[in-house]
């Protein structure tokens, strides 16, 4: 058994900036980061567009910013958080500049300020097209510096250990010597992502597959907003299953149209701010669209604009279009939506507390009410940074209190040898993900979600009597994991009435969408 005070699962920016201001502060204090690929890789690693912050007040607000993330929220966003996240911003940025990220500066030496769908103002703080490759090599490299800090990559948590709803740390499972460990904690943050896999076609890489939203709803934690998931309008269109290469909604911010196959432009006909409308809209739009014309895709006209700027602003974009055969300087490129974010998960309050003791969770797990139905654009990085600073802030003045009852923790209890089938996993894998992509996705239907609970069951059942009959590895407790989101999902899209930011769900097919 392996004792730390600060277990964090996860390094993703929220993992890792919150390792990082916690070991800055108390050397004395061990923390263990245990992340199951390799440390660097997290949804924020792929992050293109960047962070919304307010940084020039001659033409921008904290209020315009917080309307924005509100209208974008449709009704649903916690308005204290909102508050809170938007203006401390500043602030997150100014460590992170601190620790080492850099981002892009116009000619007169002030932010170059991109703008996405939802956006009143340009606010998008940004490194080229890779933002978030950017972040996490700052966090981490001085992650790596700190001696009171061990990363343990290619650890895989399995699930909580809770004793009288308190948390007390984790089963992992190291990947290299197929042991089981035990780790016990003072307190443990949850720090997970997303859930992209779930649905298969995803901007999201392989690791986002809701193990941590998982882990604390087996744990009995409050799970909830589960049913607004993001899809992003613009996702590069492949045939392949699996991650979809993201086109930045900054693009659009930069000037591209969305048209038709046959090179109508339609977005104005949706929404006043058409393009740049925000992204449950343009997704929905698309969706329509798509419906109505029997199109595969949609098109990004980007060849009317200047390309040397849009090279340099996106040059991993614009090389990965050449890559695969398109000239963004000529062609029109193939778009689609595709599910991107989570926007619900573990209902956490301002401190980032789950309703689990000593357990917190931060990022996209985490729920705190600033997305509501639907997330602003590029409010995602910030939301993290801000509540890594907040959980850090209330733990540096809340220290551990000893439990009266030592804890007795018991030894992982599984012990078979018998390997499951990898074709098992991949058929099943498949089989679920179609199944949420069918019944769950842009537009829902009734009848379609009571189905999907009926098939999740009898999938929940079988995977069951797999884990306890087989040796445990990664693969199969993912599909657990995935399986219980996709039940979480279905279950409160059944919950919820009246439709709302990126919620829509209908009773009856013959109702004309
Ligand atoms: P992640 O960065 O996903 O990190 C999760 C970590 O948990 C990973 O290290 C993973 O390996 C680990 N992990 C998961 N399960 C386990 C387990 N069982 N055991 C051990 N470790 C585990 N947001 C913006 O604000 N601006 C943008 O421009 C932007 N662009 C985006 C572009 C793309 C292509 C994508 C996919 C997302 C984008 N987002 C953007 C969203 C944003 O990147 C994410 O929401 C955010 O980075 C999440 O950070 P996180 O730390 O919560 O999770
Ligand atoms: C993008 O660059 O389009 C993604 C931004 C985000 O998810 O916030």
């Amino acid at each position: 058994m392996i004792t730390t005070n600060y277990l964090i699962i996860g390094s993703g920016v929220a993992g890792l900036t919150f390792a990082l201001k916690m070991a800055t502060r108390f050397p004395e204090r061990t923390i263990t980061i245990i992340t199951k690929a390799n440390a660097d890789e997290s949804n924020t690693k792929y992050a293109q567009g960047g962070i919304a912050i307010v940084t020039d007040k001659t033409e921008d607000s904290y209020q315009k910013h917080i309307e924005d993330t509100l209208i974008c929220g449709d009704g649903l966003c916690d308005e204290t958080v909102v508050k809170m996240v938007v203006t401390e911003g500043p602030k997150r940025l100014k460590e992170l500049i601190e620790w080492g990220a850099q981002f892009d500066k116009n000619a007169k030496g002030t932010f170059d300020l991109g703008k996405e769908g939802g956006h009143s103002e340009n606010r998008v703080v940004h490194h080229k097209d890779q933002t978030g490759h950017e972040i996490q090599r700052a966090i981490l490299e001085q992650v790596m510096q700190k001696e009171n800090i061990t990363v343990l990559d290619h650890h895989f948590a399995l699930e909580l250990i809770t004793q009288d709803h308190r948390c007390i740390g984790a089963y992992a499972l190291d990947e290299k010597t197929n042991e089981v460990i035990t780790y016990q904690s003072d307190f443990t943050l949850l720090a997970t992502g997303g859930i992209g896999h779930l649905y298969g076609h995803t901007t999201n890489p392989i690791i986002a597959t809701g193990d941590g939203i998982a882990m604390a709803y087996r744990a009995n934690a409050v799970i909830q907003d589960m049913e607004f998931i993001q899809f992003h309008p613009t996702a590069l269109f492949d045939n392949s299953s699996g991650s979809k290469f993201l086109i930045s909604e900054a693009v659009r911010g930069f000037g591209a149209r969305l048209r038709t196959k046959k090179g109508d432009l339609f977005m104005h006909l949706y929404d006043p701010r058409a393009d740049l409308a925000s992204r449950d809209i343009v997704s929905q739009s698309i969706d329509l669209e798509l419906k109505k014309s029997g199109d595969e895709c949609v098109y990004l006209d980007c060849t009317h604009l200047d390309m040397e700027g849009f090279k340099n602003h996106f040059p991993m974009i614009y090389k990965h279009c050449k890559k695969v055969g398109i000239d963004p300087e000529k062609e029109w490129i193939p778009v689609v939506p595709a599910q991107h974010y989570l926007c619900g998960g573990i209902v956490v309050d301002i401190n980032g507390k789950t309703s689990i003791e000593n357990l917190f969770a931060c990022g996209e797990c985490s729920r705190t009410g600033l997305h509501g139905a639907n997330r602003l654009a590029s409010n995602s990085l910030l939301e993290a940074l801000v509540y890594s600073d907040k959980i850090y802030h209330y733990l540096a003045e809340n220290p551990f209190i000893e439990p009266k009852k030592a804890n007795v923790i018991p030894k992982w209890s599984i012990q078979s040898k018998t390997k499951i089938a990898s074709e098992y996993i991949a058929k099943t894998k498949a089989k679920l993900q179609l199944l949420m992509r069918q019944n769950a996705g842009i537009v829902r239907f009734d009848s379609d979600l009571l189905k999907a609970k009926e098939a999740l069951k009898n999938l929940q059942n079988e995977i069951d009597e797999k884990i306890q009959n087989h040796l445990v590895c990664t693969d199969l407790y993912e599909l657990n994991n995935m399986i219980d989101i996709g039940n979480l999902i279905v279950q409160q899209s059944i919950d919820r009435n009246g439709n709302c930011g990126g919620f829509v769900k209908y009773e009856s097919k013959d109702i004309k969408q």
